[in-house]
């Protein structure tokens, strides 16, 4: 492939030739674009050297329009390390150096971006809502990752490490050989018509499913009791209807055997939120049944934490982002989107109130208050509520019917 490394101003940005020299070796041509802070971290003889091209720097020194060729030529931009300062400028639409107009010229579904920042800025609401903004448009992105980061501190904010970015990049050109046998077999085949067995051929779907996990230290973590086996059932029964199907599920010991179930293992809600915002740009409605914790310990230990004498310990929580309202956000016209709502008190008014405040379609309402409804069960029982006032109550029934039953309801 034809690949621009766009480098921003982070500290990261001194891994930037160590990526360019990983996509060279695994066979890429590379092109550099750096912002002018950038190269106070790496520098242009570097990046010229590795990628064995000129630096693609100032707007105007070879012509306004180089942005635009570049893009033709491009067949993935790749933006490493990608700052709160460049994403808020895609997201905003703003142009004003040579990397911010490429990365506007580009199409979002060939760029992808790695922050990196200090931790507090990445939970700042102006980049979350940025980024997913651009996730909304269809743009990847990796990481950020969690450890220490130059300001002394530790937390999420670390550029990906590049053999992941390298890894990333190679799923990229693995999916457009697949897009391209795909589509070569569809010119060459004529398509048998969608049997009324599959009212969903065609049609891709997000499932969430199963608890987090959230560490405390290396052999700890705070969880839920949630097995995992209400969104199991609705992975299967969309692909039953013709679906393909991605599965993100936290940690269970269930298998999936069902050849258009595609599985992805996450452990905590930060792991799903990042797994879930990259497919759902690209399904056509998701289902969110995982029991997600709200909060995780500020800190994980690297090692198993000692007990201290005979005194208490504090845990410091801070809060997880929220899956299902960040898709809510990036949700486009037509897609779908159903929430759970697992309520112990004034269920309908909370439900609704969740269907709106997170722009849902369908909320599937459970109420621990029933006899085998909820978690670990094999049955459940539950109230599909529908954004235009619809309800739809279940009797007690197996997980697999109740799921057979959401997902006639939502996909109707
Ligand atoms: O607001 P509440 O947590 O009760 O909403 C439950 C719904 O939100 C479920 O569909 C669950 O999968 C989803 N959720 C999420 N991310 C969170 C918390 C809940 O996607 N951090």
């Amino acid at each position: 492939m034809n690949i621009i490394v766009g480098i921003t101003g982070g500290i990261a940005a001194y891994k930037a030739p160590e990526l360019v020299r990983l996509l060279v070796k695994d066979g890429h041509d590379v092109r550099c674009a750096a912002t002018e802070h950038a190269l106070q971290f790496t520098t242009r003889p570097t990046l010229e050297t590795v990628s064995g091209h000129r630096l693609y720097c100032d707007l105007f020194s070879s012509g306004s329009t180089e942005h635009i060729s570049l893009k033709d030529w491009a067949d993935l931009l790749v933006v490493a390390p990608a700052t709160a300062n460049i994403i808020g400028k895609v997201a905003s639409g703003i142009a004003d150096d040579a990397l911010s107009t490429l990365l506007l010229a580009m199409p979002p579904e060939r760029t992808i971006m790695a922050p990196a920042m200090n931790s507090q800025m990445w939970a700042h609401p102006a980049v979350q809502r940025n980024i997913a903004t651009l996730l909304g448009w269809g743009i990847r992105t990796v990481g950020p990752a969690d450890g220490p980061l130059a300001c002394g501190t530790s937390g999420t904010g670390r550029m990906s490490e590049p053999e992941e970015i390298a890894r990333q990049v190679r799923c990229v050109a693995t999916e457009q050989v697949r897009c391209v046998a795909t589509l070569l077999q569809h010119t060459q085949q004529p398509q048998p018509a969608p049997t009324t067995h599959a009212p969903l051929a065609g049609q891709q779907w997000l499932v969430t499913a199963g608890p987090t996990y959230e560490r405390i230290d290396s052999v700890r973590f705070i969880g839920n009791y949630s097995s995992g086996k209400m969104g199991f059932a609705l992975a299967e029964a969309l692909a039953d209807a013709g679906a393909e199907v991605e599965l993100v599920t936290g940690p269970t010991a269930l298998k999936t055997g069902h050849p258009h179930v595609h599985r992805t293992d996450v452990e905590s809600a930060r792991e799903m939120y990042s797994a879930a915002t990259q497919l759902f740009p690209a399904c056509t409605g998701a289902i969110l049944s995982a029991a997600v914790a709200d909060y995780r310990p500020s800190e994980c230990a690297d090692h198993k934490l000692k007990k201290h004498g005979s005194e208490g310990m504090t845990l410091t929580l801070v809060q997880n982002p929220d899956i299902l309202a960040t898709l809510g956000t990036m949700k486009r016209d037509g897609q779908r989107l159903v929430g759970f709502a697992l309520e112990t008190d004034n269920e309908l008014a909370n439900a609704e109130s969740k269907l709106q405040r997170k722009n849902l379609d369908y909320i599937v309402m459970n109420s621990l208050r029933d006899a085998g409804a909820g978690f670990g069960t094999d049955t459940n029982k539950v109230t599909i509520l529908g954004r235009d006032g619809s309800r739809n109550e279940s009797p007690l029934l197996s997980k697999q019917e109740v799921a057979r039953m959401i997902v006639e309801t939502v996909t109707q």
